[in-house]
């Protein structure tokens, strides 16, 4: 059994609703899941379960509005985390070009700097290639499973 914790970022539902699902299969299979729409610093510093951050793109490359004040606050106070495992699942499109999944990558290098170790590779959904980002995230996060 292992407890996650799952850092929201989503604008119009979709990475929430692929968050959602990861809890409802893996709790299913005996896990304990975390869903942190709002999340915040005290959310993690709090305990040591492994982070699966599940958040859309917006702007130019930008994380949503619910997500923000949670990497402003982790870039400001760098809580140190060595080890801590954890995984990124970023939704996007493809069509932005340059800012394709961006976002994944702004919280990649600030979970970076409190020196948590990145599980698997990340998982980039694109919405041009799929509408059903729940059906890519679940096999990822069984593989991911199996790296934290
Ligand atoms: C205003 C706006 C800006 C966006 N900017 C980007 C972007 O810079 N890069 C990217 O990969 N996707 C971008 N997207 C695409 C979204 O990330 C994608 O549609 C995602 O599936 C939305 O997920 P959500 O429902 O959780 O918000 C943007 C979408 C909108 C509507």
């Amino acid at each position: 059994m292992t407890s996650i914790r799952i850092l929201v970022g989503s604008v119009y539902g979709g990475a929430l609703l692929t968050a959602r699902a990861i809890k409802e299969a893996l709790e299913h299979e005996g896990h304990r899941v975390t869903v942190l729409e709002n999340p915040e610093l005290d959310d993690i510093t709090s305990n040591n379960d492994p982070l699966l951050v599940c958040t859309s793109t917006t702007g130019q490359g930008e994380l949503p509005a619910n997500l923000l004040p949670f990497y402003l606050a982790l870039r400001e106070q760098l809580p140190q985390q060595p080890g801590r495992p954890f995984g990124i699942i970023v939704l996007g499109d493809s069509s932005y070009g340059d800012t394709f999944c961006g976002a994944g990558d702004l919280m990649e290098e600030a979970l970076y700097e409190t020196a948590a170790r990145k599980a698997g590779n990340t998982l980039r959904i694109d919405a041009l290639e799929t509408m059903e980002p729940e059906s890519e995230a679940l096999p990822w996060v069984r593989s991911w499973l199996d790296e934290i």
